[in-house]
């Protein structure tokens, strides 16, 4: 038997189990923690891995821009966000897919007038410039977000993720990705550029 023939059975079966396994990881749909995709232009938390360590993300009830905040609360949910897929046609979130966030104003305080998609004016700039805050406009620079996966994971089982904002896929801006992070800011922590990168979870919110 010639070398080469010989190897011809180990390299279909490799193959062929490679294809199997591809074709589960090729899946790249963003998965809530009950393990269903992640749906456009529906309310849902998003919050850390282990609630424990800092509470949901919720809105600052303060006066206009309205911030987004991490409760120092364990339990706490936080308030909802919805996601709106550039792609029109799409209807689930896949990684690395630009998106708008928005968020509910009337459920905050009512009173801001502004767009609810959000937005961060100046990524580069130190906080509290580069924290997020309402008032974006969907599909441009400033709101043009998109979710990865959480590099490295703190639950293997559990699917995390990573918020960026990517300016220049949606118009003209700074090249790259920002992570999206929590800092410290007269005692509240913020979403903003700076800080730590937030891995984060979603949970469908319940109407
Ligand atoms: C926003 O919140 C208000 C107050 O809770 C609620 O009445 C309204 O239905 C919400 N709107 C959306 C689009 O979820
Ligand atoms: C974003 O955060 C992740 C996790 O900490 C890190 O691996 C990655 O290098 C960061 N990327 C950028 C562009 O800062």
């Amino acid at each position: 038997m010639k070398p080469s023939l010989f190897f011809v059975p180990f390299l279909l079966f490799v193959l062929t189990n490679t294809r199997s396994i591809s074709s589960a990881t090729t899946d790249d749909f963003i998965y809530d923690i009950a393990g269903k995709k992640v749906d456009k232009n529906t309310p849902y938390y998003i919050g850390p891995v282990n609630w424990a360590n800092g509470g949901g993300i919720k809105l600052s009830n303060t006066k206009c821009p309205v911030h987004v905040i991490q409760d120092p609360k364990e339990v706490t949910k936080g308030d909802s966000f919805e996601f709106v897929l550039n792609a029109a046609k799409e209807q689930f979130l896949r990684i690395s897919y630009p998106l708008g966030v928005s968020i509910n104003l009337t459920k905050s305080n009512g009173k801001c007038k502004e767009s609810s998609f959000l937005k961060i004016d100046d990524m580069e700039s130190k906080p509290p410039s580069n924290f997020i805050r309402s008032g974006g406009l969907f599909n441009t620079a400033v709101s043009c977000f998109q979710f990865v996966k959480y590099p490295k994971p703190t639950n293997a089982k559990m699917p995390s993720y990573l918020l960026q904002l990517c300016p220049s896929v949606c118009g003209a801006g700074p090249h790259g990705c920002f992570n999206i992070s929590t800092s410290v800011y007269k005692g509240i922590k913020y979403l903003g550029a700076s800080g730590t990168p937030l891995e984060l979870v979603f949970k469908k919110a319940s109407a």
